[in-house]
């Protein structure tokens, strides 16, 4: 059945002028933006979208990082469209995630204490409804 996700440009993405080429990518594999909008976030939203991490040794820099510029939050949707952006993704970490995927074409390790991997997606169904609660109300 058909699904949709959330998809976040991460403040990474947007600096480097990266989320023109994201999209092209998600669109060009044959998926559907439905929802589309730069975000300035709060502490609040991504303590709910970070809440699995809360505690973690990465997670204040998570969200320190997150705060530190606008977000492109985008709803795609597509058959088996939360697995395929993961896919398209690549792994977290951007040093190793694979050539070919996003993170592996544009991003690296810039020696900070969080992994600046330019983008997000939903992870299941579960998620993605909650997610797309957070950032589009
Ligand atoms: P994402 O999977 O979107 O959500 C959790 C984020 O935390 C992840 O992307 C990375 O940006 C970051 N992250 C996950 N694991 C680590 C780690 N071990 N060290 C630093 N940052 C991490």
């Amino acid at each position: 059945s058909t699904e949709r996700t959330l998809v976040l440009v991460k403040p990474d993405g947007v600096a480097r002028g990266l989320t023109g080429a994201i999209l092209a990518r998600i669109e060009a594999k044959g998926y559907t933006l439905t929802g589309l909008k730069l975000v300035d976030a709060d502490r609040a939203m991504l303590e709910q979208h970070y809440e699995e991490h809360v505690g973690k040794p990465f997670y204040e820099p998570l969200v320190e990082f997150m705060l530190s510029g606008p977000i492109v939050a985008a709803t795609v949707e597509g058959q088996g469209v939360i697995a395929g952006f993961r896919s398209l993704a690549g792994a977290t970490d951007p040093t190793t995630a694979a050539p070919g995927t996003i993170r592996g074409d544009f991003g690296r390790d810039w020696g900070l204490k969080v992994q600046q991997n330019l983008v997000h997606g939903s992870d299941s169904p579960e998620s993605a409804e909650r997610e797309l609660g957070i950032w589009f109300g």
